[in-house]
């Protein structure tokens, strides 16, 4: 690797980075991270936090787990690369398909297709929604439906599902065809009501309306995040999933749960929709999967997708869809791994126990701080909203946000922030210390950006 001073004079200069202003970024360069151990992460300056944001919601188990990196230098030496594209496979992929059949039965999900990550597999639940429906011959139903503020991704299918302009005003014109409900939030929504209960039911019966209104033998599926994430960690009320799942099979439209952050343990149940006692007709899943380590991802299907196109001889049943990457021997060897791992030391179960302590802790903070306006998350999703008021709620400034994060650094733990919301998902493993080494760093933000 170059040296430091390199490192630091070209950081931005000639990459480009994800959801950034490039010049901002140069104005502004991002933190270098050099190293990392257990749940910390070290920077090129020498400094090690608390790595409050998991990577990017993915690495559930840490930096320092050596049975997936063993996995993934045996399999380098063993086998580096085969594609599973028609006529030839590989072994990892067999097996790992084999152990998420095992994993997502409780889901009814049966059948996987490997992807590159969680925007190669919303795309794929998209497209394979698509064409189910022309297996099972109704091939008008080509219309989705998704939830505003939602987030699935960046690709031209995602990002027309997304339900935040943000992702979407740059690129448009995006996806005809796609209709968007309101989000399932408490805090901020057209219902005049705070009640979960009432708003899943008005959401509801807007669903019942579109379906009315567009034909319901025109929509494809509803897609959704169990616990939409990046659209500010939004938990719909319990009655919510279990609404939208029975609205659907009523009327033949497919479910797709976006499970891209929340399949693997991260609310605290190993799925999402586990979680809220529903099962999807197909699942996107990335991230976590392989704990960061290697880019790969899974849409699981269910077993009654499934039969209808293994039952089906038609070409209209043929997969004319799938990336280089679809069955990477190492993602896959590295997921094999993590499944072991994840299953072994139950992070399901520590999220939830340390979810509910980071929930105590940062509700302590809004009795503290005029600043927070909002706490909401599950197992280990949170999001703090930031206020300029907390009566008109208006949202904080980006000046404050950016306080609050680098004092929260400098005492110690890296959150991320986005709009104004901070954002906090660290790896599943930590402990209670370390849910209390992140309730004081962001009690030192806040305190900093003038919160108290
Ligand atoms: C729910 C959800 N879907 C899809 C994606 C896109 O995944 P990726 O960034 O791996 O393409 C994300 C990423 O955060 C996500 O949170």
């Amino acid at each position: 690797m170059r040296e430091t001073n390199f490192l630091i004079e070209n950081n931005a200069r000639q990459l480009w980075h994800p959801m950034a202003h490039p010049a901002d970024m140069q104005a502004n360069p991002p933190r270098i991270i050099t190293s990392a151990r257990g749940v910390e992460i070290t920077d090129i300056h020498g400094k090690t936090v608390l790595d409050g944001v998991g990577g990017l919601w993915n690495v559930n188990l840490g930096y320092s787990c050596d049975p997936i990196k063993q996995a993934i230098k045996d399999q380098l030496d063993e086998l580096p690369y085969y594609s599973t594209f028609r006529g030839t496979t590989n072994a990892p992929s067999i097996e790992l398909a084999y152990e998420l059949a095992e994993w997502f039965k409780p889901d009814g999900l049966s059948r996987a297709f490997f992807t590159s990550g969680g925007s190669d597999s919303v795309e794929t639940c998209l497209r394979l929604a698509r064409q189910y429906h022309r297996v099972n011959g109704q091939p008008e139903r080509t219309k989705f439906i998704a939830l505003k503020k939602g987030y699935h991704g960046t690709h031209f299918g995602g990002a027309s599902v997304n339900g935040n302009q943000h992702f979407r005003r740059n690129y448009e014109p995006l996806l005809p065809g796609v209709y968007h409900l309101p989000a399932p939030w408490p805090y901020r929504n057209p219902f005049g009501t705070e009640d979960g209960a009432e708003i899943a039911a008005a959401i509801g019966r807007l669903f019942e309306e579109e379906i009315a209104f567009q034909g319901a033998d025109t929509i494809a599926a509803l897609i959704l995040e169990p616990v939409l994430g990046s659209g500010g960690i939004i938990v719909p009320h319990e009655s919510f999933l279990p609404l939208m799942r029975e609205i659907c099979d009523r009327h033949g439209i497919l479910l797709i749960a976006d499970e891209v952050i929340t399949a693997f343990g991260r609310t605290g149940a190993w799925t999402g929709s586990r979680l809220w006692g529903i099962k999807p007709d197909l699942m996107s899943t990335a991230k976590a999967i392989t704990n960061g380590y290697f880019p790969f991802g899974v849409a699981m299907i269910s077993e009654t997708i499934a039969q209808a196109f293994e039952s089906n001889k038609n070409t209209l049943a043929t997969i004319s869809h799938g990336y280089t990457y679809s069955g990477h021997p190492i993602g896959a060897a590295a997921a094999i791994a993590t499944l072991k791992e994840i299953r072994r030391l139950d992070v399901a179960a520590n999220a939830a126990a340390r979810g509910g302590e980071l929930g105590r802790g940062l509700d302590g903070l809004k009795a503290r701080h005029e600043l927070v306006g909002d706490v909401r998350g599950i197992g280990l999703m949170w999001a703090l909203e930031l206020v300029g008021d907390r009566a008109k709620k208006t949202a904080a400034a980006k000046d404050v946000m950016q306080k609050v994060q680098d004092v929260a650094y400098e005492a110690g733990v890296l959150v991320r922030t986005s709009g104004a919301n901070v954002i906090i998902s660290p790896p599943l493993v930590i402990t209670a210390g370390d849910v209390a080494r992140i309730v004081a760093a962001l009690d030192a933000g806040l305190s900093a950006a003038g919160g108290r």
